[in-house]
């Protein structure tokens, strides 16, 4: 087993640090952090991002959704698949994906440097949509890679009508060759992600490292009222059909069944869209996404109906007309106790405690899952902020977490997986 003096791992930290933030000045505005997948900037992220893993010694590839592939031989066919994402929110912070893609690049690259294999290969992969933050998608990149691509996705449009199949098309792919993008189940043994918690529990808890037990599950719902347009001065207040109020009304619905589960569930609506859109006209249309998530499916599913029903009360009191679709199921998703181990393992090699808690957010893991075993590794960031310019994690942490990776990997034993 490798072992790290405080030099190696604050100058694992200071590499890393300066690759987060080498990728994070790559970005479609100026004054702040935007990269969008199968756009110019996602081009030059994963251009950055091959070369580095080119300088680690991997060998590097792209799938047909851009998905960026370091690969390091092993004696044995198996793999052990270490991933994150390089596209990011609008107005995002820049260690949410590219903290994991950087720490596998590192940890590979001390292993291509000893010159000795390892039993298995790895696969470093940068994906180009976790986020959905172009189309209403989210997964696809690790969703090919797992071989669940859902091939209705491509004829999904962005704000500006592109659609999915014509963007990969001017970003120089092919959906014909998606399914070619699918790792062999036989050869992925696990899939593991380094990432920033997102959250407060290990600042909190005074840890720097957390082991993750579960993603937990989510459901987005569209919910569209459809009222009427009407002039803002001449129409009066009880014969209006004002979607956007039914909306207002559905969102505060949607928080108190959340804050009733006294922290089970928690919902959101991030996105609204509102047609017409002028001060002086009633909406007659609104889109209201929710955004629901809980480690308990039972839970969730029970939110959800008492959404839907109240949704449906409202829309009736009001005159509206209603659908409402769910655009993303995705269950509960737990990380293999044995991956779980063995970070915890690797954690504690380091001499800090590793702290187990779930995932509020999503991950590639969610997709991955689908193909083989998942873990996850979470890093302490300042005040739990994420999705936010202000979201950073320590290079101290940072480096942590590239020498437990490394120590992992040392640990990883593909034959507990095999079947
Ligand atoms: C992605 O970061 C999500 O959790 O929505
Ligand atoms: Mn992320
Ligand atoms: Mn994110």
């Amino acid at each position: 087993m490798a072992s790290f003096s405080q030099t190696d791992i604050d100058a694992l930290g200071a590499r890393a640090e300066a690759m987060v933030n080498a990728l994070g000045a790559i970005s479609a505005e100026p004054d702040r952090l935007v990269r969008l997948f199968l756009t110019p900037e996602h081009r030059r992220a994963a251009d950055l991002v091959g070369h580095w893993m080119r300088d680690a010694g991997l060998s590097v590839s792209e799938d047909a959704l851009g998905t960026v592939r370091g690969h390091l031989p092993g004696e044995e066919a198996k793999r052990l698949l270490i991933g994150s994402h390089i596209d990011t929110v609008v107005n995002a912070g820049k260690y949410d994906g590219p903290l994991g893609v950087i720490a596998g690049v590192l940890a590979a690259g001390h292993f291509a440097r000893a010159g000795r294999q390892l039993p298995f290969g790895l696969d470093v992969l940068a994906f180009g949509d976790e986020e959905g933050s172009r189309f209403p998608a989210t997964l696809s990149s690790s969703s090919a890679c797992a071989g669940n691509f859902r091939p209705g996705n491509l004829a999904l449009a962005d704000r500006d009508g592109v659609t999915f199949q014509d963007a990969l098309a001017a970003y120089g792919k092919s959906a014909a060759d998606i399914p070619a993008a699918a790792f062999r189940r036989d050869e992925a043994a696990a899939y593991v992600e380094v990432h920033i918690e997102q959250g407060p529990v290990l600042e909190t808890r005074r840890e720097p490292l957390g082991v993750v037990t579960a993603i937990i599950g989510q459901t987005y719902l569209n919910v569209e009222f459809l009222g009427e347009a009407g002039h803002a001065g001449t129409v009066p207040m009880l014969m209006r059909r004002d979607a956007l109020a039914a909306a207002a009304e559905a969102m505060l619905l949607g928080e108190q069944l959340a804050r009733d589960t006294k922290g089970e569930v928690v919902a959101t609506v991030g996105r609204l869209a509102v047609s017409p859109g002028a001060t002086n006209v009633i909406p007659a249309n609104v889109v209201a996404i929710f955004d629901i998530r809980s480690a308990s499916e039972a839970a969730r599913a029970q939110l959800v109906e008492r959404l839907r029903a109240g949704v449906r009360a409202i829309a009736d009191k009001r005159h509206l007309g209603l659908t409402i679709t769910s655009t993303r199921e995705v269950p509960t998703t737990p990380c293999h106790p044995a991956l779980q181990e063995a970070f915890a393992q690797a954690v504690r090699a380091l001499g800090a405690e590793p702290l187990r808690l779930g995932s509020g957010a999503g991950h590639d893991g969610q997709a991955m899952a689908k193909l083989c075993p998942i873990g996850m590794l979470f890093v302490r960031c300042r005040g739990g902020i994420s999705h936010n310019p202000m979201e950073y994690a320590g290079p101290r942490d940072i480096g942590l977490a590239v020498a437990a990776l490394i120590g992992f990997i040392e640990r990883f034993d593909p034959a507990l997986f095999s079947g």
